[in-house]
């Protein structure tokens, strides 16, 4: 079963940027949407992992950084100087100006319990910043293998990772993204990036 332990957390640089298509783009863009609020935005990044967009916020010259992740191992790598961090698998109490989720609300299984808590914890005019893996259709993800591949990934560790993630990734579809978004409150929903399988939302808590 596929676990962020210390193992993960030491190669996860180099996996990161073999298995999740467009992961530095993505990251410039959400800094992107941050740059909107200010660089005393109060910015917390959900499953921050090591770190990296919250070392690249700090040296954009973001100041209130905030970081969350359930994985000691993966905070361990994460550097404790530039942002608070928690280890917890609820976000944090505080009201947030841009809550980043890349990569991480497929992991926890009521992803409506998590928005909604999202939502109550924007400041108003506040963002949330949602990448995640949004099809298990066989044509997508036979393409997205095709990325993996072409990143160096050896048949044995695609088919490894398939089983691994399997009832630990919690999969729905860009539909059920819209709907359960616009539920929970946010009045505009943007797609601002989309490879096979994957998509990064923006959406806007008026
Ligand atoms: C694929 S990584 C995210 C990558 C990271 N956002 C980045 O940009 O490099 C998923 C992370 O989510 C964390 N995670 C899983 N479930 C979580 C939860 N309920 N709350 C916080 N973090 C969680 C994992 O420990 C892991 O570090």
């Amino acid at each position: 079963m596929w676990q962020f332990d210390k193992n993960v957390a030491s190669s996860f640089d180099s996996h990161a940027r073999q298995h999740i298509p467009n992961y530095d783009t993505v990251i410039d863009k959400s800094l992107d949407v941050c740059e909107l609020y200010g660089k005393s935005a109060k910015i917390i990044d959900v499953g921050c992992a090591i770190g990296e967009t919250l070392i690249r916020l700090h040296n954009r010259g973001f100041t209130n950084l905030h970081g969350v992740d359930n994985s000691q191992s993966m905070l361990d790598k994460c550097p404790h100087s530039i942002a608070s961090l928690t280890c917890s698998e609820t976000l944090p109490e505080g009201l947030y100006d841009v809550i980043i989720i890349n990569w991480t609300l497929h992991f926890i299984k009521d992803k409506k319990k998590y928005l909604q808590n999202v939502f109550d914890k924007l400041n108003p005019n506040g963002v949330v910043i949602i990448s995640d893996k949004t099809s298990l259709d066989p044509l997508a993800i036979g393409m997205y293998h095709d990325y993996k591949r072409a990143k160096g990934v050896s048949e044995e560790e695609i088919k490894q990772k398939q089983e691994s993630i399997k009832n630990v990734m919690f999969i729905d579809d860009i539909e059920y993204y819209f709907s359960i978004l616009k539920f929970t409150g946010f009045s505009k929903v943007h797609i601002i990036d989309s490879y096979w399988c994957f998509t990064t939302f923006v959406c806007i808590k008026r």
